[in-house]
């Protein structure tokens, strides 16, 4: 289905812009999905990228794009669509051009993409409503975080909601438009096996790792008194918990998604004062190494001469709930790792007796990797086919979803942008999520700003040895898949 829309992007000169939305929105174009007779109105506040936005654009294509998608016609094609505009949004008056390019004629869909930070968005939803610029059929599209703390993420949230109502408001976590992560509901919802094991009877605990191999070069500005916790944990990490302990929704619209993920939020067991210590691990990168190569730390890439952001944080979290009250779940992020790795472990109970005492016997363990592959890995126990006696060794069944279509990678921008155009809501979140996210997140933020120590970690290791120590104390340890 070819869309036909007017989409206008604010901050198209940044780094997400260039990097993830516009070469999502090329796939978009050549792909079909969004008809060339479109508009992007790509907006930049200075001169300069003004100026220069069509060969900014042209340079992110090649940049970003994989080598086979690369068409100079299609590329040619998606450019001829651009369209610069100056907009200052401190500015009413710069948004005089915007608007009479705008009305002049109309695509049926409109949308409005914020790729700005929070701070701005109150601000460009009121002049938008002050230009008349909100019709029916508009989508307004919001990056995380959105705000740093409870009250500052809904006194936006409430500034949103005096021009636009709930249906058209797209809060992005981009996590959630990945394959595997919708897979995870696929798998869950779609088959019989795993539910029946969803539950403390058959699962020991859970981990979520986002690990990273980049530090924060160049994104100083926003990442510094953000750090790893508002940056990581109160989005992608508490979504992806969310899709693994929500109960099954009744159907599968926003509504009923948004109203399970977000009894699971506010069943998170509270963390503050001392059990944030017990609970939590936070820390920040230092100079180190890999295969020789030394790597900058913090301070050295913020060039700031002391800074207390974390860069890593780990945390054992509860969800009160008859379900999960005893499935302890272990969550995991960090910068300037040694792998670039996200995956969530599910990790099954031993079996209730052994029948092969002399061996050892590894329990069951499904792995849903999002990164750097996209698959699924169940960990089992197989007998040996080599040994004639009965020896058992660990197999892993392998679901690797590049293999299963070819060359086929999938985009979140892309899908999420998709949905966003076609009003579909079931991949963003709902205000009331954000605000339980914040809601569990503030009093760690605040105990770690009263008391907490920040650990140190050298870039290229997997961590600091603390958050070894928050899973070890109970018999456990991160898994690490090759
Ligand atoms: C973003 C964070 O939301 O997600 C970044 O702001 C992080 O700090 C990024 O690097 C990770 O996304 P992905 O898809 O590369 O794992």
């Amino acid at each position: 289905m070819e869309r036909m829309i007017d989409c206008v992007l604010f901050g198209a000169s940044g780094d997400l812009a260039l990097s993830k939305l516009i070469p999502s929105i090329y796939r978009c174009t050549k792909e079909g999905h969004v008809s060339l007779q479109s508009r992007l109105f790509f907006c930049a506040r200075s001169q300069s990228g003004f100026e220069n936005m069509h060969k900014n654009v042209k340079d992110a294509l090649y940049r970003y794009l994989q080598e086979e998608e690369k068409d100079e016609k299609a590329m040619a094609a998606f450019l001829d669509c651009v369209i610069p505009i100056q907009v200052d949004i401190t500015d009413k008056s710069s948004f005089k051009q915007l608007k009479s390019q705008l009305t002049t004629q109309s695509n049926p869909t409109r949308v409005f993409y914020l790729a700005i930070p929070p701070g701005h968005y109150a601000q460009v939803a009121r002049v938008l409503h002050d230009q008349q610029l909100i019709t029916e059929s508009t989508r307004l599209v919001v990056e995380k975080p959105i705000g740093s703390d409870l009250t500052s993420s809904e006194s936006i949230n409430d500034a949103l909601a005096t021009v636009f109502s709930e249906q058209q408001i797209f809060r992005i976590d981009h996590y959630l438009g990945k394959e595997t992560v919708q897979n995870l509901l696929a798998m869950r919802f779609g088959n019989s096996l795993f539910e029946r094991f969803w539950d403390a009877d058959a699962i020991d605990h859970i981990q979520i790792s986002i690990n990273e191999r980049v530090g924060v070069k160049g994104r100083v500005d926003y990442y510094e008194g953000i750090g790893a916790l508002k940056d990581m944990v109160q989005n992608h990490l508490l979504q992806l918990l969310c899709l693994i302990a929500m109960e099954s929704p009744n159907e599968l619209t926003p509504e009923s998604i948004h109203r399970e993920k977000i009894k699971v939020l506010k069943a998170l067991r509270p963390l503050t004062g001392e059990s944030v210590n017990e609970n939590t691990v936070r820390a920040q990168y230092v100079a180190g190494g890999q295969n020789n190569q030394m790597e900058s730390g913090y301070l050295e890439d913020t060039e700031l001469s002391e800074s207390t952001t974390e860069t890593f944080v780990a945390i054992k979290a509860h969800i009160n709930s008859w379900t999960w009250s005893k499935v302890p779940f272990y969550l995991r992020t960090g910068k300037r790792l040694s792998k670039q790795r996200a995956e969530i472990v599910i990790q099954f109970k031993d079996v209730a007796l052994s029948l092969y005492p002399e061996q050892q016997l590894q329990a069951n363990r499904l792995v849903i990797q999002l990164q750097p592959e996209e698959r699924l890995r169940l960990h089992m126990m197989a007998k040996d086919r080599e040994s004639l006696s009965t020896e058992l060794k660990p197999v892993v069944l392998d679901l690797n979803f590049l293999e299963q279509k070819g060359s086929y990678r999938s985009f979140a921008y892309k899908r999420l942008f998709l949905d966003a155009v076609d009003g579909n809501r079931s991949l963003f979140m709902h205000r009331d999520e954000v605000a339980a996210a914040w809601q569990w997140i503030d009093p760690i933020a605040t105990q770690w700003n009263k008391t907490h120590d920040l650990h140190l970690y050298r870039a290229g290791t997997d961590g600091p040895e603390a958050a070894d120590g928050l899973i070890n104390a109970d018999g456990r340890a991160w898994f690490e898949s090759e």
